[in-house]
């Protein structure tokens, strides 16, 4: 009889990074779409990524979707579906943990797919989780497109984006402005309270965690530096370079789903 292959060694990298995570109680973790991959969810700049198969100015900004705004929700309302048939992975799961177990930690994430929020809370809960900063959204929340009108709801439901008189309109009295996906388009700001959150839980932090993000869009890719002009230490989690990993003390090259675990893993209770 054989025995089971045994899982490979952690390196010393991991090691170290993980020594300091278990030192540390002031922890920021900073995700972009890499961490869902593993989830089945495309990235925006890998070979199969959204923005390498169309243009961003056609399907994510409100010029977009004041031009043609059946075609932006059928890209979205697309979106939606995949990601019903998605689920958290072990990196995902291992984030949750990690906050559950860390009353100081934060996640500021850039993606807006919910699978963060999903692997913290019960199934059904809408409730947000006030330590997961969703600094570009959400693809499961709608929110009014009129000027003014500040009417948003979770809903994942199906958009029927077949014709303009199909999309659905702002419920507010006296609105009926058209729905649109809560998401930040190219050209807007990000939402305030959750930017706010970021940089003053990375300011404050010991140490900054990246994770699966090309960390080229900003203001997101800033929220490290922030921990860093603070005297924290920052480790970088991606199989490719970035241009934050000059800054990074540790780069652990390998994939969210297997090196978060360990990373981010509680230490064994004492025998
Ligand atoms: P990108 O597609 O730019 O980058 C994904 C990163 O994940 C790359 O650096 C990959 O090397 C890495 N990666 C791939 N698979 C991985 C895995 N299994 N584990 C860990 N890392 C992996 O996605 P983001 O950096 O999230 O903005 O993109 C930032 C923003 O650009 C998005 O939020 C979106 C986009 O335009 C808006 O839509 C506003």
């Amino acid at each position: 009889m054989t025995s089971p292959p045994s899982p490979p060694s952690p390196s010393s990298d991991l090691l170290a990074a993980r020594d300091l995570v278990r030192r540390s109680r002031r922890v920021v973790i900073l995700t972009g779409a890499g961490v869902s991959a593993e989830s089945g969810v495309p990235t925006f700049r890998g070979p199969a990524g959204h923005w390498k198969r169309f243009r961003p100015e056609e399907l994510a900004t409100p010029e977009a979707f004041r031009r043609d705004p059946c075609l932006v929700w059928s890209w979205y309302d697309h979106r939606r579906q995949a990601l019903a048939a998605c689920a958290p992975n072990p990196g995902h799961g291992a984030v949750a943990r990690y906050l559950e177990a860390n009353p100081e930690a934060h996640l500021v994430t850039q993606n807006v797919d919910g699978l963060h929020q999903r692997a913290m809370r019960p199934e059904g809960s809408a409730v947000p989780h006030p330590r997961i900063h969703e600094l570009h959204g959400s693809i499961a929340r709608l929110r009014c497109s009129g000027p003014g009108c500040t009417w948003a709801a979770e809903d994942p439901r199906r958009i029927d984006a077949s014709r303009e008189d199909r999309l659905p309109r702002c419920p507010s009295p006296g609105c009926g402005a058209l729905v649109r996906p809560d998401v930040v388009w190219f050209g807007e700001m990000l939402p305030e309270a959750a930017l706010t959150a970021a940089f003053e839980a990375a300011s404050r932090a010991e140490v900054c965690i990246v994770a699966g993000t090309s960390a080229l869009v900003h203001p997101a890719a800033s929220v490290p530096l922030a921990t860093l002009r603070a005297g924290g230490t920052l480790v970088e989690v991606n199989p490719e370079a970035t241009p934050l990993s000059p800054h990074a003390r540790w780069c652990l090259r390998g994939r969210a789903g297997e090196l978060l675990p360990p990373l981010l893993a509680e230490p064994d209770p004492p025998a």
